[in-house]
């Protein structure tokens, strides 16, 4: 695509469970990024202190400290207490009192004071099957507060995001998949133009909290045994492993499902007669095997459209965020 010289341009995936911001330095693109998350621990100088000298991201609030971004997970295990989060299923969490004010300093704390109006895209998430609606709030709110700091802000759809990353040697024609935290968010794009785009609540939180109730553990617990060590590899010693396994077939087997519903209904994919490749990306994609375990299950399917081959992402977790970063580079 074409580089329209907006040399200070960001692009930033505000995810459910991470926020990743991607910048272009020279011809690399960098990344940064931090856990969406915080929690709040009594206040004391020495620790304030510390906080500060250990670069730590935090705010103060109401004689609390706040821990913001990567640490709050750490300190949240270690003091027994429970994490917060600003986003659940992919929006602004509307149980969570603190959310909006927590999110805007947490990208403040990432993006910085900008020089002049740079542009910076954002992604949202496509809209759940069946509820259209629901997400004007949370695409207007983050354009508002991204706007408030000084940018100049565009939403990008998620899963076009990661067409934009990944797939440019297709011409951009293919369908991106991103699987997060909160959702899976599915785009299939036509020569970079969107033509059905649509998220499913299933993704790694549904993972943690399914298998969770089944093991008795804490869904975090969870997650880390998650994030640490598993894989698809058909025979798992361990009971968490297995339940893990079950519950990523049930995820895998609803989004291929979801992938084929919507395209047989849109009608238009078919008339494309064009084979197209599906790119993974998103935490949930990483666990060793997924790839071959997604292609298998797509193509026992019967799918809409002929898939040409099913690949990952390089970098699974940096896709929506790199692909932002071209929205915005390349925006007029
Ligand atoms: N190495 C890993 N193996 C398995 N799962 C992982 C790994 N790393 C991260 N995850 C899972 O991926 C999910 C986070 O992925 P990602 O950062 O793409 O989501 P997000 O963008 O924050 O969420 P969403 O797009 O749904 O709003 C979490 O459920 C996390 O547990
Ligand atoms: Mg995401």
């Amino acid at each position: 695509m074409k580089n329209n010289g907006n040399a200070s341009a960001l692009g930033i995936d505000i995810g459910t469970s991470r926020i990743c911001l991607a910048r272009r330095n020279e011809e690399q693109f960098q990344f940064e990024s931090q856990l969406n998350a915080f929690v709040h621990v009594p206040y004391s100088p020495i620790t304030e202190g510390v906080l500060k000298k250990e670069k730590v991201p935090h705010t103060l609030r109401n004689g609390e400290i706040v821990v913001h971004g990567n640490e709050s997970d750490k300190l949240a295990e270690l003091l027994g207490l429970d994490i917060r989060r600003t986003m659940s299923r992919g929006m602004l969490n509307p149980s969570e009192p603190e959310s909006l004010n927590m999110l805007r300093e947490m990208i403040a704390a990432m993006v910085g004071e900008p020089q002049g109006k740079p542009k910076i895209a954002f992604t949202v998430p496509a809209a759940p099957i069946g509820a259209s609606d629901s997400l004007t709030y949370h695409e207007e709110t983050l354009k508002q507060v991204l706007n408030g700091m000084g940018y100049e802000a565009q939403p990008v759809n998620e899963g076009l995001a990661v067409v934009y990353a990944e797939l440019e040697a297709q011409n951009f024609t293919g369908i991106g998949v991103s699987c997060g935290a909160g959702l899976c968010n599915v785009c299939l794009a036509y020569l970079a133009v969107p033509v059905i785009s649509f998220s499913i609540p299933q993704a790694g939180d549904y993972i943690d909290s399914s298998a969770a109730s089944v093991t008795g553990e804490r869904a975090n617990r969870i997650r880390l045994v998650k994030e640490e060590s598993f894989h698809f590899n058909g025979h798992f010693a361990e009971k968490t492993h297995q339940v893990l396994g079950v519950y990523h077939d049930v995820l895998i087997r609803s989004l291929v499902e979801a992938m084929a519903e919507s395209f047989s209904a849109a009608g238009k994919a078919a008339r494309l007669n064009r084979p197209l490749p599906v790119m993974l990306s998103g935490g949930t994609s990483m666990p060793s095997g997924f790839r071959d375990r997604f292609e298998k299950i797509l193509r026992e399917h019967e799918f809409p459209v002929q898939v040409s081959d099913v690949l990952q992402a390089p970098e699974p977790l940096h896709s929506a965020a790199k692909g932002a970063l071209t929205a915005a580079l390349t925006s007029p």
